[in-house]
């Protein structure tokens, strides 16, 4: 039988990536933006974000003649039988819903367009509701409604090893309302379920819910030895080895227990937010409570960190030099949406320092944003003549920073490790100030 021919609709990382790796696995791909700039960069193989290993595989699977990128979506509707709904839903402004219109002007562009036998698979992360929603938007608009159907299949890729996270899932989740709809997913997964994915089908609602509750569990563990920081601090224990004798019981594990400056970026922080908020409108608001803590005690971090530094410059950022480690949200990416690091950075500013932030790879999606920041062109010319150093993204040369070189340039040696990156003895011993999060 030959494979289903696919499309991808939205090119951001989930999309962009979803379509290489569908083509790296054998199949006819064409990939849809709204954004013509994205669709020309794609076509000519380049990445527009950063994602080690992405960018050759994307020039690999061009080559093949078995993937493009288009802006047009009577192309795609005439191309595919199954189509991958991967477009954006941020935070709404001002409040903490998300905005669906990137969904449903996906779906709805493309519903009159559909063919008979068409399968239009969401990825996006949804509020739960949504994919109903979703398949009734389609029904009323497609020209054959039975002949069309509706799935959910959520993505729990994370930027940095978002290849490796789409060829081999811990999990396929597949939401479906009928058989025929299971089976056309499990054609299209065929590789990765032979690779050992395990699957679970389920309905529209769970299928939605395992995405939120996946990243509300993981910002709540986060949250979790961040509040044991807390209790560290004001009891003078350290909580990177709290955190490591925690992390030896399995039922506990050590992943995602790293504490510091906390989580940030595109997902986590919006997704707490809007299933809260969903939760509110379900009449379930009492069942989430407890995230609004976990996005509380988060942002505590960031201020504890500000705290931290002007102790550290005795009570006054005012006219001091501060060089700012890092502006990715996390390490290998150059992603800021929400980045602890920026928020500190901004913060300091705003109180009167002179900020030099440096990154190794979100250099000009931090400039664009925070165009009040100075940047330096490396690590170490964003520390001359710096009286404090922050390191706020726990990028590899930031950790392997020797501290003799660093105090060559620095006016003071002065550190605070937002992310407990550092070796304090290795740096004390070297006639640092070393100050970390919940540490003595
Ligand atoms: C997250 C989830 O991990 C993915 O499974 C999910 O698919 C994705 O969101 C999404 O919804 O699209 P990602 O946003 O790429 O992935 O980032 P993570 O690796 O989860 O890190 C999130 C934040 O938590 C970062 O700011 C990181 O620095 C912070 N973090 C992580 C900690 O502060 N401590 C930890 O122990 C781990």
């Amino acid at each position: 039988m030959p494979k289903p021919r696919l499309s991808v609709i939205g090119t951001g990382y989930l999309g962009a990536t979803h379509a290489v790796c569908m083509t790296e696995l054998g199949f006819d791909v064409v990939g849809l933006d709204v954004d013509p700039a994205k669709v020309a960069k794609l076509s000519a193989g380049e990445v527009p974000f950063f994602e080690p290993g992405l960018g050759e595989l994307l020039r690999k699977n061009l080559d093949t003649g078995r993937l493009r990128f288009t802006t047009s979506w009577s192309e795609v509707a005439e191309f595919a039988e199954v189509h991958f709904v991967c477009v954006g839903t941020p935070q709404k402004k001002g409040e903490y819903a998300a905005d669906l219109s990137y969904v449903e002007a996906a779906f709805g562009t493309l519903a009159p367009l559909l063919r008979p036998g068409a399968l239009v698979v969401g990825k996006s992360t949804v509020p739960i509701g949504t994919a109903a929603w979703v398949a009734d938007l389609v029904r009323a608009l497609a020209p054959e409604p039975d002949a069309v159907e509706i799935a959910w299949n959520p993505e729990f890729l994370r930027e940095g090893y978002a290849v490796e996270d789409t060829l081999h899932p811990d999990r396929l989740v597949f939401g479906v309302r009928s058989a025929a709809a299971e089976a056309r997913l499990r054609e299209v997964f065929a590789p990765v379920i032979e690779a050992g994915s395990p699957v679970v089908v389920t309905d529209f609602a769970t299928a939605e819910l395992v995405k939120v509750a996946a990243n509300s569990f993981l910002a709540t563990k986060i949250s979790f030895i961040n509040a044991m920081a807390e209790v560290c601090e004001v009891t003078h224990a350290d909580v990177t080895k709290l955190s490591e004798a925690l992390g030896y019981d399995e039922r506990i594990g050590r992943r995602f227990l790293r504490p510091g400056l906390g989580f940030g970026g595109g997902c986590l922080p919006k997704d707490i937010r809007a299933f809260m908020a969903r939760a509110g409108e379900l009449g379930a608001d009492q069942a989430l409570a407890f995230l609004k803590d976990v996005d509380a005690i988060n942002m505590r971090r960031r201020a504890r960190t500000v705290d931290l530094g002007r102790e550290l410059l005795f009570g006054s950022f005012h006219g001091a030099r501060v060089a700012v480690w890092g502006a990715a949200f996390k390490p290998n990416s150059d992603d800021i949406r929400d980045s602890p690091a920026l928020d500190v950075a901004e913060s300091m500013q705003r109180n009167g320092a002179d900020v030099v932030v440096y990154d190794p790879a979100a250099m000009e999606n931090a400039r664009l944003m925070y165009p009040q920041l100075s940047y330096a062109a490396t690590a170490l010319e964003a520390a001359d003549k710096a009286d404090l150093v922050l390191l706020l993204t726990e990028w590899a040369e930031f950790r392997e920073m020797d501290p003799a070189v660093l105090g060559g340039v620095v006016a003071a040696r002065r550190i605070v490790d937002g992310r407990n990156a550092l070796d304090p003895p290795t740096w004390r011993a070297a006639g640092w100030t070393y100050r970390a999060l919940g540490r003595p």
